[in-house]
């Protein structure tokens, strides 16, 4: 929705310097933690939830500065679209749009109290007013817990687009910026993947197992890039982040501090021994993300580790950079028609448009199918999936394996809340792992927000000196984490 190069409108500062000291205290998340599940709601969290009132925490700087931020750009570039506009009834109609984004703005620097969303025709409005309803009356952007406060926001703002005749939203593009890593790509995967003839089968497997580890932290650094936190980073920079090849992934694997990358290649070799299986993506970020996703779950298909791949996105823009379907059909169609790239040869553009040849007929023919249901753009953590969304928990229950890409899904499995580093990914992912029929899953999340879980028996002292070397390590994006879950597979789903 925003336009990366757009300018901090006036008072919004340019630049979040953090120090993450004030967080609920050490001392604070042991005992009684872990509520017990019966008095887990989205208000209490199993452990103590992030606020935006806590002073220097993420979420502060999030609720308070950045938040306020993207909001002024998106108005910014909304203004800029209103100015090039010449018919008087869409302008009309884009000025209504305007002022409603003007009040969420002053809703939000106001910390006004969350009020319900006004009945736009979109299918989670229920879903949304209940939650508002049940738990957090009264509550305000700062009281309420970041992860649903900031999720409102992106809601409302969404409003004040839906609740228009005319007016949808901006796109915004981080793939143009990512050129190097996009040839980089193309050129090693244009060509069907194939292992040589002559390898043995122990061998031919080996090989199998590399370029598996290799292309899923493609797809996991490929999330170090959202646009919500590149918004002031060079050319220079996001190359350096999103660089592949072998020898730099081997070195970027020490900062995977919370790694099932090897139980993860079991999983899916099981997989392929058994009938070949679906796997589904939830889907984090548009451009640079979506095409390193793609180019994993192409390898995933032509390996035959998977039949069929389903890609799950978000009906509308979602937290500045989340694929929506328009992104999915605009990525396609640029790799196959496109002009993006001018600098490129004929030879990368050639390898750009078989790859998207390729993707595009495995739409046609089912082995790619892409889906956005409504909870996907909730304030709901997924430990409500089961209960808010029961058709969807059934629906992925029939999954062999689920990846949750990125921070926001990762912060949605965890709800988001101060667990001790050491805690284990399928305690602190609930129902999503002890439900009857939970499906496998894998989160592949870089780093960028609060809640860290699954590094381990030494997770709390790994954590402890990051904080004390490296304040702000959780919110770079330099670490990452690869965390498994064997969930209930087979299981009848059941529902109180
Ligand atoms: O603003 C909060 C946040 O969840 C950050 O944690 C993160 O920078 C961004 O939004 C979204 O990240 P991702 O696209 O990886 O979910
Ligand atoms: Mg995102």
């Amino acid at each position: 929705m925003t336009s990366p190069n757009a300018k901090p409108p006036s008072g919004a500062p340019s630049r979040v310097t953090l120090s993450l000291g004030h967080l609920p205290s050490k001392k604070d998340i042991r005992a009684p933690w872990p509520r017990t599940p019966t008095r887990v709601d989205p208000n209490n969290p199993p452990w103590p939830a992030y606020r935006g009132y806590h002073e220097y925490s993420f979420a502060h700087a999030t609720m308070q500065s950045r938040l306020p931020t993207i909001l002024g750009k998106a108005i910014e570039d909304t203004t800029r679209t209103l100015n090039e506009e010449s018919s008087e009834e869409r302008i009309v109609d884009l000025v209504a749009c305007i002022d409603r984004m003007g009040e969420l703005m002053t809703d939000l620097s106001g910390n006004a109290k969350l009020r319900p969303i006004i009945d736009d025709n979109e299918a989670d409005v229920a879903l949304w007013n209940k939650e508002i309803a049940k738990y957090f009356q009264g509550k305000d952007f700062m009281n309420a817990p970041w992860l649903f406060a900031e999720a409102y926001k992106y809601r409302r703002l969404h409003e004040a687009f839906s609740v228009s005749r005319y007016w949808h939203d901006y796109d915004c593009d981080t793939f143009s910026r990512s050129s190097d890593a996009v040839f980089e790509l193309s050129m090693r995967f244009a060509e069907p993947f194939k292992i040589s003839e002559d390898l043995s089968p122990e061998d031919r497997l080996e090989a199998e197992r590399l370029m598996f580890l290799e292309l899923t932290q493609v797809c996991l650094w490929g999330n170090s890039t959202d646009l919500s936190l590149l918004i002031n980073m060079t050319e220079e920079q996001i190359k350096s982040l999103q660089s592949t090849g072998g020898d730099h992934l081997a070195a970027t694997e020490k900062n995977i501090l919370g790694n099932h990358l090897n139980r993860l290649w079991d999983t899916v070799k099981e997989l392929r021994e058994k009938t070949g299986g679906r796997i589904d993506f939830i889907l984090d970020n548009a451009g640079f993300e979506l095409y390193c996703d793609c180019v994993y779950a192409d390898f995933l298909l032509q390996s035959g580790l998977a039949t069929q791949i389903r890609f799950h996105g978000k009906r509308y823009p979602w937290f500045v950079s989340d694929v929506t379907k328009k992104d999915w059909e605009w990525l396609l169609n640029t790799m196959v028609y496109g002009q993006l790239f001018s600098k490129a040869s004929d030879i990368e553009l050639e390898s750009l448009r078989r790859l998207g040849q390729r993707w595009k007929q495995y739409e046609k023919e089912g082995k790619w199918v892409y889906e956005q249901h409504p909870f996907w753009c909730t304030g709901y953590t997924f430990w409500e999936l089961h209960s808010e969304a029961p058709d969807l928990f059934l629906h992925l229950s029939r999954s062999d394996l689920v990846y949750f890409k990125g921070d926001l899904n990762h912060r949605k499995l965890t709800y988001d809340c101060a667990a001790p580093a050491s805690t284990p990914f399928e305690m602190a992912i609930g129902p999503m792992a002890s439900s009857a029929g939970a499906p496998k899953i894998a989160s592949l999340r870089t780093i960028k927000s609060d809640v860290v879980v699954g590094l381990g028996d030494d997770g709390d002292l790994v954590a402890e000196n990051l904080d004390k070397t490296e304040p702000g390590w959780k919110i770079s994006g330099k670490y990452a984490v690869v965390l498994f879950s064997e969930g209930r597979p087979g299981e009848k789903v059941r529902f109180a």
